[in-house]
């Protein structure tokens, strides 16, 4: 006897930089970034394994299951934000690109640009 195929969710993503918005089916489980990639729409990525946030997305209905993006701080996934490439189906869902910048000044920004790195002294600051 066959088994019965996971249910699919519609999974919606606001691409900005392209001005355009794409809709696939996606079975739950499955890895959204490589889904849409397998049905023609190929989103931003870098590292593929949530480290990088090239892909990152905020969600504007729904919720992901994205408990491998290592490379997204709590704050920032409590603030509505994820990581595509690691982020699975669970349920109907509405997301839209960020610009990769954005996110990573909004997580790393404040670590950087501040005093010099001298060896084998500490950060200094200014
Ligand atoms: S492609 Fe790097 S975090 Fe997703």
């Amino acid at each position: 006897m066959e088994a019965n195929p996971p249910p699919s969710h519609t999974i919606t993503v606001h691409w900005r930089q392209e001005g355009r918005v794409i809709r696939h089916q996606v079975p739950e489980g499955a890895y959204i970034l490589r889904s849409f990639e397998e049905q023609g729409d190929p989103l931003p990525f870098s590292c593929r394994n949530g480290c990088c946030t090239a892909c990152a997305v905020r969600v504007l209905s729904g919720s992901i299951d994205q408990h491998e993006a290592l490379g997204l701080s709590r704050e920032l996934r409590s603030r509505g934000y994820g990581l595509l490439c690691v982020a699975r189906a669970i349920g109907p869902l509405e997301l839209e690109t960020q610009d990769e910048d954005e996110v990573y000044e909004l997580q790393f920004g404040r670590h950087f640009g501040r005093g010099r790195v001298r060896p084998g002294l500490p950060l200094e600051e200014e």
